[in-house]
């Protein structure tokens, strides 16, 4: 058998240990190596010390190779890009090898390690001509011992790495498939057997702590005057503890023979007590993100000021839990979580979905042949990663289907590290398990989990165990594009069942990678032959780690705590887990139709996790007769580590005076009749048609009634294979190519009435859409009636009309919600205010483009530009999209590239919208954002 399909773990490898930092020498072979790579597995002998190498290529190391222009990057979600037949692979299989010549220096003693901290898949490693051994398990690391082979000065290191090997069974995460040496490697002259097992409880107010290590060891924390010896227990009074809140670490070191371990203590207890998942005696709220590891530029080698950048931006939008999809993070995110703060859920580096396709016929995951691999795998994650105070709970993997290896690698765990519980999705009788998860189950389900009334096991055993345990969704809310919508009412659950335990959005960065043009790159870019398309963009965040919209409304319902206002009293609800209130600063500001008149400081009470208190509001000024609204906002006070003071964590904001309604427009005009137009006031219409061709000066293009959408990627797919996405019924219902038939045009009086029938071919779904215009003398109004006849079978994406004006406007004021835009079910971070904008900016640049930018509840917007300056208002309040391009060429496009700007600006005014859900991944879209079809009038003008 060759060696990469052999289905063990790798041979030659060490025991897994801790990753620690210590005194140990080190010498990183990070760097430039020579690189060859060819389509297939060839022949040895580059491994010997005077192979010539001068022709291959320079690569860095460490890296993706497909990012460096060797092979190409593959995107596939659940499909194995390759025959299924475990533990072979095809004789296709790209093989890269690598030599590093390096320079030992003089002064180097010690047992010697020789340290990957990351190969994807299979390694097979020769240190000057010796071969050292084999590794797999791309996403954790292989120490060799390399004391006898070593040499003062002059060393060639030979590695040849496989794409594909039996490990690739065990590794079919939704993600890109990229080969290369993506982590560290390093030497260590650190003995062989040393390890530090740390283990810092919390109990009664005192920190309990014994480290395990090697015989005669000494664990030292200077700060609280701690001396005390391996393996001895020791109870520390007055000890602050650790949480995702507080991150209080206590340096600390272990003397070993040789090093000098430096560790950073966490005290913390994790414990299920009465179904709930506590710390430190504490209920916790995942508020979570699926991280997976991804570089636009580099791949699967993420630049450490990266995730440090990722962490920070994370703790900005009130995010305070990860897991760690769908494998162990480099360390060094641990390291930033464990300083930083957050809940961990570390992965092991475990998945076979791509079973699932074949009724898990064969799955690795219940095939003894895959036994000790498994529990490699699992034992590299738990020995890595022991000592991090964020690490909460372990996972075994991620869709795996159910088999004897998921239980064996449990049966390790929990038998290593009693101290955590264990988390696995893929089996719903939980029975390895301890906390009961699921993924992208709709809020009906989450409702009757938290009810502890769930659907029962058919084993009345292991259901009454399952339904005694605490509840996360380990996935939920699918961020594909524009979406999700929905996240305020998983909250509102979450907050109401003690047992739901809040969860982790799937995901948090988009897996855009850039291209030469500077565009980003998906699924099917790259010359796969099988591929998922778009469907490796569905983060939180873009390939550049800024954010989508959705992070604001992340924010905003994961905010720690809450403002409410009722009459003159602000009340405030501190959901923190740990923290008071006592960090907060509270300013109010009053705004009369987006001007703020008046703001200043409001003090807040100091109040304990998980009370509330209330403000009395201040006196205001007196009101005017405009739109007012109060905004409150709790800042931070200070500076910390990962924002500024000043930094928002919370605000609400509530409507304190309507103005009386504006006077319905006073007849100031009557149509009339010129040539084959008629002219009301400003507005020039067709006579034959009834459509708005002019306005004052311009030119303009009229679409009487709008009910399509450039489909989001939320729209374009189906979770349940047995019914079309909305995209598909949207289009057989003939959304996308409306025709309009002019029932009757009347001028009379100081009305001018435009009746048009609406419909689309081959069906009998219409919708009667009367016009009544009428002007002042200044603004053109029209009250529009929509009516839907025939038999209507699917909903609506849109209840808008569409102008095209000049390409002369360039910006837009509106008052309405904003900044950012806002769809029926994700609107929760806008605010009403008055905003300013270039229409270029109005856009978001979603890398697939879709629907997008549209702004909620706008009282009214203006357009300007070298064209002038249009007026537009609605009542009641309308959607706004302002952009350079037709939804038809916004919804042919398939890169934002595709986009030119037109000899036109496009406003569509949405009188009623269909929300964004995020149906791709299960939950269904919540009434009443289904937007079905229905009776609806609404009035808008223009001016
Ligand atoms: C889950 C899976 C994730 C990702 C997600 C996309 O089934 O665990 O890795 O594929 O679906 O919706």
């Amino acid at each position: 058998m060759n060696y990469w399909e052999d289905p063990g773990p790798g041979c030659g490898v060490l025991p897994p240990r801790a990753a620690l930092r210590s005194d140990a020498p080190r010498l990183s072979l990070n760097g430039q190596w020579r690189f060859r790579l060819s389509p297939s597995v060839g022949a040895t002998g580059f491994e010997e010390v005077d192979f010539d190498d001068s022709d291959w290529a320079w690569l860095p190391v460490p890296s993706s190779w497909p990012m460096h222009g060797h092979g190409s990057p593959a995107y596939t979600n659940q499909k194995y890009p390759f025959s299924v037949d475990p533990p072979y692979v095809p004789d296709e299989n790209p093989t890269g090898d690598h030599r590093l010549v390096f320079e030992l220096p003089s002064e180097w003693s010690g047992s010697t390690v020789l340290r990957f901290d990351g190969v994807d898949s299979c390694a097979r490693v020769w240190l000057n001509g010796v071969e050292l051994g084999v590794t797999r398990g791309s996403r954790l690391p292989a120490e060799f011992a390399v004391g006898g082979v070593l040499r003062p000065g002059r060393n060639v290191l030979a590695v040849r790495v496989h794409q594909w090997s039996s490990g690739s069974y065990l590794e079919d995460q939704d993600m890109w498939w990229l080969p290369g040496i993506f982590r560290d490697v390093t030497l260590i002259a650190r003995p062989v057997d040393a390890d530090v097992f740390v283990h810092a409880d919390y109990v009664d107010g005192a920190g309990v702590l014994m480290v395990e290590s090697a015989p005669g060891a000494v664990v030292r924390i200077p700060s609280l005057d701690v001396v005390v010896p391996c393996g001895e227990t020791v109870t520390i009074p007055g000890v602050e503890p650790w949480s995702a809140e507080v991150p209080r670490l206590y340096d600390a070191v272990v003397e070993l023979p040789g090093e000098r371990v430096e560790l950073r203590i966490g005290f913390r207890t994790v414990e299920i007590v009465d179904g709930v998942l506590r710390v430190n005696g504490r209920r916790v709220l995942f508020h979570g993100v699926n991280r997976h590891e991804h570089d636009p530029v580099f791949g699967r080698a993420v630049p450490a000021e990266r995730m440090r950048e990722e962490l920070l931006v994370m703790k900005r939008h009130n995010i305070n839990a990860i897991r760690t999809s769908h494998y162990p993070p480099d360390t060094r995110l641990l390291e930033l979580c464990d300083e930083l703060g957050f809940w961990v859920m570390d992965e092991c580096d475990y998945e076979s979905h791509g079973f699932m396709l074949i009724d898990w016929k064969g799955n690795p995951a219940d095939d003894p042949r895959f036994l000790d691999a498994s529990l490699d795998r699992m034992r590299r994650t738990v020995e890595r990663d022991k000592n991090h105070p964020s690490v909460v709970m372990w996972s075994l993997g991620n869709e795996a289907g159910v088999g004897s290896n998921l239980t064996a690698m449990a049966e390790w765990t929990r038998d290593r590290d009693p101290s955590r519980p264990l988390h696995y999705e893929g089996d719903l009788s939980c029975a390895d398990v301890d906390v009961y998860s699921r993924m992208y189950a709709s809020h009906a389900e989450v409702e009757a989990i938290g009810k502890r009334a769930e659907k029962p096991l058919e084993d009345p055993a292991l259901d009454a165990r399952r339904r005694s345990m605490p509840f996360v969704l380990c996935e939920y809310s699918h961020a594909g594009g524009n979406g999700p919508g929905g996240l305020p009412e998983y909250e509102a659950l979450f907050d109401t069942y003690e047992r739901c335990q809040g969860g982790f959005l799937w995901e948090w960065m988009e897996h855009g990678i850039l291209r030469p043009d500077g565009s980003y790159g998906y699924g099917g870019d790259f010359g796969e032959e099988l591929h998922d398309g778009t469907y490796v963009l569905d983060g939180l965040v873009f390939p550049d780690l800024t954010p989508q919209p959705v992070l604001a409304e992340v924010r905003k319902v994961y905010e720690p705590v809450r403002l409410s206002v009722a009459g003159d009293v602000l009340t405030i609800t501190n959901r923190y887990a740990v923290l008071d209130t006592s960090h907060l600063s509270l300013h109010w500001e009053i705004a009369d139709e987006g001007e703020v008149v008046a703001r200043g400081p409001l003090t807040l009470p100091v109040v304990p996790p998980g009370r509330s208190a209330t403000v009395q509001l201040p006196d205001l000024p007196p009101l005017q007769n405009r739109e007012r609204w109060l905004t409150i906002r709790a800042v931070l006070t200070n500076n910390t580590p990962w924002a500024p003071a000043g930094h928002e964590i919370a605000s609400t904001q509530s409507l304190l005076t309507t103005p009386t309604d504006a006077p319905a427009p006073r007849p100031g005009k009557q149509p009339i009749r010129q040539a084959e137009d008629l002219v009301l006031g400003s507005g020039r219409f067709d006579g034959r048609t009834g459509r708005l061709v002019g306005l004052g000066g311009w030119e303009v293009a009229h679409v009487p009634l709008e009910l399509w959408r450039a489909p989001t990627q939320h729209d374009a797919r189906t979770w349940d294979a047995s019914t079309l996405d909305r995209k598909a019924r949207w289009a057989n219902a003939g959304l996308d190519r409306l025709q309009y038939r002019t029932v009757s045009v009347d001028a009379a009086g100081d009305e001018l009435t435009v009746v048009t029938m609406v419909g689309a071919a081959a069906t009998d779904a219409r919708v009667l859409t009367t016009y009544t215009w009428r002007t002042d003398g200044g603004r053109l109004t029209a009250d529009v009636e929509v009516e839907p006849l025939g038999e209507w079978k699917v909903p609506w994406a849109r209840l808008g009309v569409t102008f095209g004006v000049p390409a002369g406007f360039h910006g837009l004021t509106w008052f309405g919600l904003g900044p950012g835009q806002a769809y029926p079910d994700s609107r929760s971070a806008a605010r009403i205010g008055r905003y300013t904008s270039t229409i270029d900016d109005f856009q978001i640049p979603y890398l697939y483009p879709q629907e997008n930018g549209a702004r909620g509840d706008v009282r009214w917007a203006e357009l300007f530009g070298t064209a002038g300056t249009l007026r537009l208002t609605g009542a009641p309040h309308f959607a706004l999209t302002v952009r350079r391009w037709t939804t038809a060429e916004l919804a042919a496009a398939e890169h934002p590239a595709d986009l030119t700007p037109s000899d036109r600006v496009w406003i569509t005014l949405d009188a009623l919208q269909h929300g964004l859900g995020s149906p791709t991944s299960g939950a269904p879209i919540l009434p009443p954002h289904d937007l079905q079809p229905r009776r609806h009038r609404f009035r808008f003008s223009l001016g």
